[in-house]
């Protein structure tokens, strides 16, 4: 990255170190329940846990390069919701190659190539020291420089997916990931969705499966609009940029309504609000609002932050979509321009590989999905063939048996 890293800009090596686990830990049994070593793999310690996957360390023994391994499991427990998340995030992370985007550097192989015995699925990534959740947590002092630094990280990452017509959808300081030099990667694609212009926006269905952590949600989401994009992953920065310096989340709802409650209480009720969602309209009128403040003093919120800050979050967290920055806009935003670097920003703000919307239409069944499972690992591993074909050849063995059973059940029912 071409942008300058001074020491002070660094992160505490408190903030970023991970111990080792002890033995007969609970983390201890979880790193055992990695099953990675025949394929190259020695896990270390347990790193980080998320709603879908276990994340431990772990080193590529042939090159002794230390990598992280996402663990997903129970792929297929859910129906195709978790399984879809996890083809999502390999497909995305295998298109993207962009120095703030983490890297998928391998996908195992899973113990079967049978959907309803394929339960886990083990994705190798590159290793990060920490998140900036972790972050936030820790006593680690975060100035000005390091709010600038990350923030202008963050969006050459972004414009450079939704240059890709990609948009995350699931923004907040655990998914962004970090090191003690202050290096940025967006990492975790599970909710990540594609966008063509000019081809078929993404049902409302698609759109309204579960998105974006509560406390980074957009308006626009919690008021159920029937489609939504680029925007919702600005709002969202917006956010985490008022976290990293006040070190308190913004809009903290413990549910979707009070969520919605917390934000129609500090901007007042647009006069163009839409309200075409009969439960949403039934809530917002119930209340009491202020009417649409038009002059946010957003310096309220973040006591004591650069003018160009409160400025950059002003443009940030609006309400209306359509008038929130876009991540190319929020990059020449003068309180980047520190770190903004032309011609680094030219050169990696555009994705060679687009998505192609006809990915999402392939994953609909199980068999869909594991069938574009197997395809994905076929691209770091080739080798997978050979073994696919003899599973193929076990399963219609299987269906064969069955099939003759039922035959010769019926047969015997007729006779009797
Ligand atoms: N490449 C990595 N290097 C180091 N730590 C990582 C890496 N990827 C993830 N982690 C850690 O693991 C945590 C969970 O990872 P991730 O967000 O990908 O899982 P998830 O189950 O999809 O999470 P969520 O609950 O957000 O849906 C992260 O917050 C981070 O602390
Ligand atoms: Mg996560």
């Amino acid at each position: 990255m071409s942008a300058r890293v001074s020491k002070g800009n660094r992160i505490s090596e408190m903030a970023t170190a991970r111990e080792e686990p002890e033995a007969g830990s609970s983390e201890l049994l979880l790193v055992k329940e990695f099953d990675v070593s025949a394929q190259g793999y020695r896990v270390r310690r347990i790193v980080g846990h998320g709603s879908f996957g276990t994340v431990a360390s772990a080193v590529h023994e042939p090159t002794e390069k230390k990598v992280a391994i996402k663990k997903l499991t129970g792929i297929f427990d859910h129906g195709v919701r978790d399984s879809r998340r996890a083809v999502r995030e390999i497909h995305f992370l295998k298109l993207f190659d962009h120095v703030n985007i983490i890297k998928l550097l391998d996908v195992l192989e899973p113990p079967s190539w049978d959907p309803d015995e394929m339960r886990e699925l083990y994705l190798v990534l590159e290793y990060m020291q920490s998140d900036l959740a972790r972050v936030c947590r820790s006593t680690t002092t975060l100035g000005k420089d390091h709010v600038g630094y990350i923030g202008y990280q963050i969006l050459c990452g972004l414009q450079y997916m939704h240059s890709a017509n990609v948009f995350h959808r699931d923004l907040k300081p655990s998914n962004i990931l970090v090191n003690s030099s202050c290096k940025i990667k967006i990492a975790d694609f599970g909710l990540a969705r594609g966008l063509h212009e000019g081809v078929e926006t993404p049902s409302a269905e698609q759109l309204t499966e579960y998105v974006v952590t509560r406390w980074y949600r957009a308006p626009e989401i919690l008021l159920c609009h029937k489609t939504y994009d680029y925007a919702v992953d600005m709002w969202s920065l917006g956010c985490i940029l008022v976290e990293l310096f006040t070190r308190k989340a913004l809009f903290k709802g413990s549910n979707h309504l009070e969520q919605l409650d917390l934000i129609l209480n500090t901007f007042g009720i647009p006069e163009s609000i839409d309200l075409s969602d009969p439960d949403v309209k039934a809530f917002v009128t119930s209340r009491a609002y202020p009417p649409e403040k038009k002059c946010l003093d957003w310096s309220m919120y973040i006591p004591g932050a650069p003018e160009e800050l409160v400025d950059l979050v002003s443009k940030l967290l609006v309400f209306d979509p359509s008038a929130r920055l876009t991540a190319s806009e929020a990059l020449r935003h003068p309180f980047f321009k520190k770190f903004y670097v032309e011609s680094f920003v030219r050169q990696t703000s555009i994705a060679i590989t687009k998505f192609d919307y006809e990915f999402e239409k392939l994953t609909r069944t199980k068999d869909s999905i594991a069938d574009l499972i197997f395809r994905e690992v076929l691209y770091f591993r080739p080798g997978v063939l050979q073994e696919k074909f003899k599973t193929e050849k076990r399963l219609k063995k299987k269906k064969f048996h069955r099939r003759a059973f039922t035959f010769s059940e019926g047969r015997r029912r007729s006779i009797i």
